[in-house]
């Protein structure tokens, strides 16, 4: 299938790394120029030189920290000067940290939604003047399943992920006549660089060994593992491309069929 991206324009935040990474060099083997941030200068200038020598496209890295406002609206701007338009957002930057209710302080609160919820409004907010101006933009937001699928050992980054998809889905309603469409993807377990980590957050709350917590996410997928970072990719650089405009103001899960209960009983056996 011809995707129809040669020759576009992207932004994709979050991008030295993980998920964001893996979609920023799909989109660019499809012909995309990008504009990519991170907060530390050094990975991110290696992915784009990576980007730009597996794939021969323009890759413009731009150090931000999303959290920040002043950095999220700056960096939009450098990258719509940079690229000369913007026809893909794709939101991704955005770790969450899990917990109980006991052990999440203010702050781990006022992270989770300073960046996975706040990081995303803010480039949004910045990008949307462009793609009215030239006509239509496509918005693609990573959020997650744990906004749908809620346990109590990941409530900063369920509600974070409810208020994405929430605004993800109300947008849509508003800049449709602007010929801008939006569409949420909601990945379950993703092995990245931060899984490991995750893992061991995981055993914290549940009360069990690491090894043991290991083991958790893959049995509660039918397919019995996680996702790699190549999966998610391609969905997003489908979604984010013109074939897939009409898939607006809706969202995809991407989690293998998850079934979340699953790690709860698995932990009480
Ligand atoms: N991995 C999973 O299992 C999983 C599951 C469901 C949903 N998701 C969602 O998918 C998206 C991607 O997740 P991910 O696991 O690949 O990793 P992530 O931790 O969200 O992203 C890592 C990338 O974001 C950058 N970053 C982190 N904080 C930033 C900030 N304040 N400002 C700008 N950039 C920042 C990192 O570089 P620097 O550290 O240099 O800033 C790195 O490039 C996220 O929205 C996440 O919530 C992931």
């Amino acid at each position: 299938m011809d995707l129809k991206l040669v020759g576009k324009t992207a932004i994709v935040t979050g991008a030295s790394e993980g998920i964001g990474k893996a979609i920023a060099m799909g989109l660019a083997h499809e012909g995309v120029d990008l504009a990519i941030c991170a907060r530390r200068a050094g990975p991110l200038e290696a992915t784009a030189e990576l980007i730009r020598r597996e794939t021969g496209r323009k890759v413009y890295p731009i150090t931000a920290d999303l959290t920040n406002p002043a950095d999220a609206e700056a960096f939009i701007h450098a990258a719509a000067k940079a690229l000369g338009r913007i026809d893909i957002l794709v939101n991704n930057a955005g770790s969450a940290p899990g917990g109980t209710l006991d052990y999440l302080t203010e702050e781990h609160w006022n992270q989770s939604l300073q960046l996975k919820f706040m990081g995303y409004v803010r480039c949004t907010k910045h990008t949307i003047p462009y793609m009215i101006k030239q006509g239509g933009g496509r918005v693609v937001n990573l959020i997650g399943n744990d906004g749908l699928k809620r346990s109590y050992w990941e409530i900063a980054p369920g509600a974070a992920n409810a208020a994405g998809q929430n605004f993800t889905i109300a947008l849509a309603g508003q800049y449709g006549r602007d010929n801008i469409s939006f569409c949420a993807v909601n990945p379950g377990p993703v092995r990245t660089e931060r899984w490991a980590g995750l893992v061991q957050a995981m055993a914290r709350d549940m009360n069990i060994s690491v090894e043991e917590a290991d083991k958790l996410a893959p049995a509660s997928i039918p397919l019995g593992r996680i996702a790699e970072t190549e999966e998610v990719a391609d969905l997003v650089v489908y979604l984010a491309s013109p074939r897939a405009h009409f898939v607006n103001g809706t969202m995809i899960e991407i989690d293998g069929g998850q079934q979340k209960d699953l790690m709860d009983r698995a932990r009480d056996r």
